[in-house]
């Protein structure tokens, strides 16, 4: 018992790790002032250009990963579990930084791996459909999270639960990009976008 609230809380901490926050500090800017104020990997992309997005990018899903193995190294699969949450949860409401960070999609699928390698690739390719078809990383997010209590009703029925509050937390997070997509004015990914010079 002791051991699981120790991995969460040290998950949460871990969570709070913010490569685009710190990476846009130390460029004198706030991530979450510019493009769509998303502390992640797809307006890191977008702000800082290329290099930036996967810095972003690998960090925040190593960061979950890392997180939840330490939870079942110290507590046992139910420690992964709730480390899972803990994980997402100081990434999107990092202590550190004023309770504003990302979306936590990339911090999920890290988690997820570390959980469950196969749920977390099954996630992943429904993720990636949906941004090859659309070229819209919000969209393959969204379809991700609708899709992913299903997947875990099939492949880790121990965390439906916790999947269920981490997919709609997702989902309340891109309320902003589901009223763009219905206006149809979500932009396309920067590395999709075409060159008009
Ligand atoms: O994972 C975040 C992505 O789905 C959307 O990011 O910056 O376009 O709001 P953004």
């Amino acid at each position: 018992m002791w051991l699981c609230i120790l991995s969460v809380v040290i998950a949460y901490f871990i969570g709070n790790i913010s490569p685009s926050i710190l990476m846009a500090k130390a460029k004198g800017i706030d991530i979450r002032n510019e493009g769509s104020g998303n502390a992640g990997t797809t307006n890191a992309l977008r702000v800082m250009g290329k290099k930036a997005g996967a810095v972003t990018l690998i960090i925040d899903v190593l960061k979950g990963t890392c997180a939840v193995l330490l939870g079942s190294l110290l507590a046992g699969h139910t420690g992964a579990m709730w480390c899972v949450v803990a994980v997402f949860f100081g990434h999107v409401w990092p202590v550190f930084f004023g309770f504003r960070g990302g979306k936590g999609v990339a911090t999920a699928f890290g988690a997820l791996m570390g959980l469950n390698p196969l749920l977390g690739l099954a996630t992943l390719a429904i993720v990636v459909a949906g941004v090859l078809i659309t070229r819209r990383m919000s969209v393959g997010s969204i379809l991700g999270a609708v899709c992913f209590p299903v997947l875990s009703f099939f492949m880790e029925k121990d965390f439906i639960y916790l999947g269920i509050v981490v997919a709609v937390i997702v989902l309340i997070k891109h309320r902003a990009n589901i009223i763009r997509l219905f206006r149809g004015e979500e932009p396309v990914m920067s590395i999709f976008e075409r060159k008009t010079d």
